[in-house]
């Protein structure tokens, strides 16, 4: 079978080489999309190809059209908001994630975020420590379990919002459960993003539970930017001049942010939270045999359209 690795931002030279040596010895045929500039060039390159593999890649239903042969395509990470479902459903395509493979290297940027924006975003002047501040951690998964333990670590006091998670779970780790989001936003000095954009998700963080936030209150982002609602966003720093934004992928007015609310705000130049070797091998080599083991046996574990 031929596996088709389309990554506009690509993984590491180790993660590539990990993914060719489990593919041949499977029996399959790599080809290597690296670095493309236009989607006509994954149109192109998608259309012999059984398997594919992506990062971020947008796999739109024009991109699942041009794939005749495709059966299965897996995203190398956690989020799949890039993937058209449907499109692959209606044509039998499994689409697979691979979750907690790049999760340590995203939880590592939050809490780096944090010390960043807590040192005046490493310009001069005097700063905070994140010692004995409390952050609210907002999805209790494999990304904000990761990063509770490391803020604890770090003598932060760590409360967690997640419908989906019992209290008792996080309370096992040490962290207080939040009995609602407006109660996590009040009391937490920082508010880190980890909910995936959904339909329920998108647009959701805005003036209300920003402006709930104690003084000098800082929101980090390093989930996804469709889950901000921005023009509230923007208003809520208007109005509060204490508090700060810093995001791993950047808001559509980005610019116009950076440009009223200076040191307040800071945007990665790229999206970095999975940028990490480790986090590439990880997730590269868990895609890659993912792939193998459906092609034979049939599995679908981390399947997640419908069947
Ligand atoms: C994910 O959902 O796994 C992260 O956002 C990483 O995305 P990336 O592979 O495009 O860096």
């Amino acid at each position: 079978m031929k596996i088709l690795v389309a990554t506009e931002k690509p993984f590491a030279a180790a993660a590539v080489n990990g993914i060719k040596e489990i593919a041949q010895a499977g029996g399959h045929e790599v080809v290597l999309l690296e670095k493309y500039t236009s989607p006509v060039q994954l149109l192109k390159a998608v259309a012999d190809a059984d398997a594919l593999v992506v990062r971020s890649d947008k796999v739109t239903r024009e991109v699942v059209d041009a794939a005749k042969n495709l059966k299965i395509v897996v995203r190398a990470g956690a989020g799949y908001d890039n993937i058209c479902l449907d499109a692959c459903t209606e044509r039998g395509i499994v689409v697979m994630n691979t979750p907690g493979q790049n999760s340590n290297a995203v939880a590592e940027l939050a809490i780096a975020m944090m010390i960043f924006m807590s040192r005046n975003c490493f310009t001069p002047g005097t700063g905070s420590e994140v010692k004995g501040k409390k952050v609210g951690i907002q999805a209790f998964g494999n990304v904000g379990r990761l990063v509770a333990a490391k803020a604890r670590a770090l003598g932060m006091e760590v409360m967690a919002f997640d419908p989906f998670v019992e209290g008792s779970v996080m309370e096992d780790e040490g962290v207080t459960p939040a009995a609602s989001l407006e109660e996590m936003y009040s009391s937490c000095d920082f508010i880190s993003l980890h909910i995936p954009a959904t339909p329920q998700t998108k647009e959701s963080i805005g003036y209300d539970l920003l402006t709930r936030m104690p003084a000098g209150g800082c929101l980090v982002n390093t989930a996804r930017k469709e889950v901000i609602n921005e023009a509230e966003l923007e208003k809520a720093l208007t109005d509060r001049p204490d508090l700060k934004y810093v995001t791993d992928i950047a808001a559509v007015h980005q610019a116009e942010l950076d440009e009223k609310f200076g040191k307040r705000v800071f945007a990665t130049p790229k999206k970095m939270g999975a940028e990490t070797a480790e986090a590439n091998i990880n997730a590269g080599l868990a895609a890659a045999r993912q792939i193998v083991e459906y092609f034979a046996t049939g599995c679908t574990r981390f399947q997640v359209n419908a069947k």
